[in-house]
This record gives structure tokens, C-alpha cells and sequence, in this order.
């Protein structure tokens, strides 16, 4: 059965729409009254996360409440270190903890390769959403990119300089690479095993890519970015890294469909560093959803000017923050889905 609505995937594969299609990263939980709802009758984020019917439940939210032009599925990229051997907690108001963390060589050789089996719960929550949303919009899957992945394994926590994690790139480096070529069978085995559940697009998150220099970046993290890339052949692949200015143009080489900006990054420039092949995702500062609504609508509508008409699929340029309005959120998505060229 056709998709009632397709936009998000005919522009990934850069074939003509009619209008911008949009999403948010962090749609699934954050701003919506209707996700605390769900959250509060479960032991906490881990819990909801992996109880299938939930998962499911926030995800479709905000297809019906906000009417955004995809899902994603509701997870975390910290699925990933789990399933090969590091649990982890999420401490409520502090963020991630990882129990074990990787410091040396037989850290690593006890890491299991993760199948999609060890995520079951993350298929099972894919193949009921997909019956759930009955072809009204796509469904995006998900994975941490490499280097991010890689960063919690080694600091076990966030940081704000992932000090630690860049110092195990310096002084191990034959270990680094190690680490994350497991990290990266880990993830394709895993990202295949979602588009057999049913996603029907994916994206990398590469959340701490700022943080490592251009030659390291090009060495440790878009290496395995395009080993993913280049195994993914099913579905479109969307390459999201925060803060990467310094390789947009290696990421035009890559073998994705499209390649999502952060706000700080210029539109026109970014589109002459990676090339007319790839479609662009962004980019608007999450911020700008304090304003009041004549400004949201203002400014939405300068960005979709700036991106033209094809080969964009609105988002923000980092996920949505826990306090924006509801309200504010909807504006943005309707000004976008009322916007024509
Ligand atoms: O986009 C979506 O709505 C789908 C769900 C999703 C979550 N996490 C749910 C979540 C996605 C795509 C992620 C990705 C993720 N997780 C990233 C990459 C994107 C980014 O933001 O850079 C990262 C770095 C993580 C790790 C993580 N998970 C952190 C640091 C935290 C704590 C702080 C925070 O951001 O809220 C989480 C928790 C988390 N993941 C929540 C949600 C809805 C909040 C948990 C809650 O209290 O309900």
C-alpha cells in the first residue's frame, strides 16, 4: 500500500514535491504534555523505551499532534552500547551513566558485536508502529554515528570537552580503531535489522562531532560514517553532524542522501561546499521557538527561501529543548507545510 503522504522520502531522493516536507529531531517525547503522560505511568525512560507498545505509542504523538511529515521511532543511540555489553542508566534531570566504560585493550575484546536480535524491542517497536501509522507518513530509524558512540563508551557519562574520549584517540590509536569498528558492525547489523522491522529512512546522529579537529574527524569518525553509508543500500540515510563545519565538503562524498545542518551553519555556503546531489536538512536554531509567532513564521519562512524549493526537508538544527510551547512548535510546522515557492 502507497504512503498517503511520501514527501520526506521523495525529497531525500531528490525527485520533485510539491512543498518542504518537515519533521523535528526530538519530536518523540520533550514538548509534548501527551509524552509525560505516558512517561509517568512507566519506571522511567529505559522502561518506556524498551516496552514495545509505548515506544510505539510516543512515537505516533506527534504524527497526530504536531502533524510532522515523518516519525521517528522512539529510542536512544545509547541502545547501541548496551546491546555489546555497557548498561545504561538515565539519572533523571542529569542525562546518561554508563556503570562500565572501555580503558583498555581487553575492554574492548570483551565487547560482543551487537545483532538486531540482542534490540528486539527496538524491532518489535518498529514493526507496531509501522501497522499504527498505516502508511499515513514514513518512519525514520536510528543509530549513533561512531565517534558519539564511542565518546560515551570511554567517558561512561556527557561531558563538555569529551576530554577523555579524545585522549584515548591520541595515545590508542590502533585501540580506538578497534573500538570503533566494532561499534560500526555493531550499527550496520543494527540498522539493517530496523529497515527489515519496517523503517523506511534512517539518520546518524553524530552529536559531538565539534568537539574533534578536522584531521582527527576525517580519521576516527567519517571513515566509519561512510563504511554505514556505503552498506546501506535499501533505504535513504541521512548523515546529521552537529557542529562539523570543517568537512561538509567530505561530506558531499559520502554515500548518503542527505546531510542535516545545525543552525550555525550558512545555507548558500553549506550548499556550495557539498554539491547539488545531496539533499539538506535544517536548519533553524531551536531558539528561535521562544519567540513570539510572527517572528517564527518570519524567520521559517527566510530559511525555506534560502534552502529553494527542492532538495530540503525542514527541520531544526538540533533537537527540540523540553520547554518550548506546544503552540510554537505547531506554528513552525505550519508555516512550512503552508509555505509555497
Ligand atoms: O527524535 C526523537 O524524538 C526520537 C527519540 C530520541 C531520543 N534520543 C529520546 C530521548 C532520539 C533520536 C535520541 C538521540 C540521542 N540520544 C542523541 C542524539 C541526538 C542529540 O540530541 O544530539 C543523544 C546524544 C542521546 C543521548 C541522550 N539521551 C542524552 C544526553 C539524554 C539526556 C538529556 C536529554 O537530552 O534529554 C537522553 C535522554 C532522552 N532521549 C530523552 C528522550 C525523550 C529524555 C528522557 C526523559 O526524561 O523522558
Amino acid at each position: 500500500m502507497p504512503f498517503k503522504n511520501d514527501l520526506i522520502l521523495r525529497a531525500a531522493r531528490g525527485e520533485q514535491v510539491e512543498r518542504t516536507p518537515v519533521w523535528l529531531m526530538r519530536q518523540a517525547g520533550r514538548v509534548l504534555p501527551e509524552y509525560r503522560a505516558v512517561r509517568s505511568k512507566m519506571g522511567g525512560f529505559k522502561e518506556l523505551v524498551e516496552t514495545p507498545e509505548f515506544a510505539c505509542e510516543v512515537t505516533i504523538q506527534p504524527v497526530d499532534i504536531l502533524n510532522v511529515d515523518a516519525a521517528i521511532i522512539f529510542s536512544d543511540i545509547l541502545v547501541i552500547p548496551e546491546a555489546m555489553g555497557l548498561p545504561y542508566q538515565m539519572i533523571e534531570t542529569k542525562g546518561p551513566w554508563f556503570e562500565k566504560t572501555i580503558t583498555n585493550s581487553d575492554d574492548i575484546k570483551q565487547l560482543k558485536i551487537a545483532t538486531a536480535d540482542d534490540l528486539h524491542y527496538v524491532m518489535d517497536a518498529i514493526k507496531l508502529t509501522k501497522k499504527g501509522l498505516n502508511n499515513r507518513v514514513p518512519l525514520i530509524g536510528f543509530a549513533g554515528a561512531p565517534w558519539t558512540i564511542f565518546a560515551y563508551m570511554i567517558e561512561g557519562s556527557g561531558s563538555k570537552t569529551f576530554s577523555k574520549a579524545k585522549k584515548f584517540l591520541y595515545t590508542q590509536p590502533l585501540l580506538s580503531h578497534q573500538l570503533l569498528q566494532k561499534i560500526t558492525d555493531s550499527t550496520i547489523n543494527y540498522l539493517k535489522g530496523q529497515i527489515r522491522a519496517g523503517a523506511d529512512m534512517l539518520q546518524l546522529f553524530d552529536s559531538w562531532a565539534g568537539v574533534l579537529s578536522p584531521k582527527q574527524y576525517t580519521e576516527f569518525a567519517l571513515k566509519y560514517i561512510a563504511q554505514i553509508c556505503d552498506s546501506i543500500t535499501e533505504v535513504p540515510i541521512t548523515v546529521f553532524a552537529k557542529d562539523a563545519h570543517y568537512v561538509r565538503k567530505e561530506m558531499g562524498a559520502l554515500n548518503c542522501n542527505s546531510i542535516g545542518l545545525d543552525w550555525t551553519m550558512d545555507i548558500k555556503e553549506s550548499r556550495e561546499l557539498i554539491g547539488n546531489n545531496k539533499t539538506l536538512q535544517g536548519n533553524m536554531d531551536p531558539c528561535l521557538l521562544y519567540a513570539d509567532f510572527n517572528t517564527i513564521r518570519s524567520e521559517t519562512k527566510k530559511m525555506l527561501l534560502q534552502f529553494g524549493p527542492q532538495r530540503h526537508i525542514a527541520n531544526l538544527g538540533h533537537g527540540l529543548y523540553p520547554d518550548l510551547e506546544k503552540d510554537k512548535v505547531k506554528c513552525f510546522v505550519e508555516t512550512i507545510q503552508e509555505f509555497r515557492f
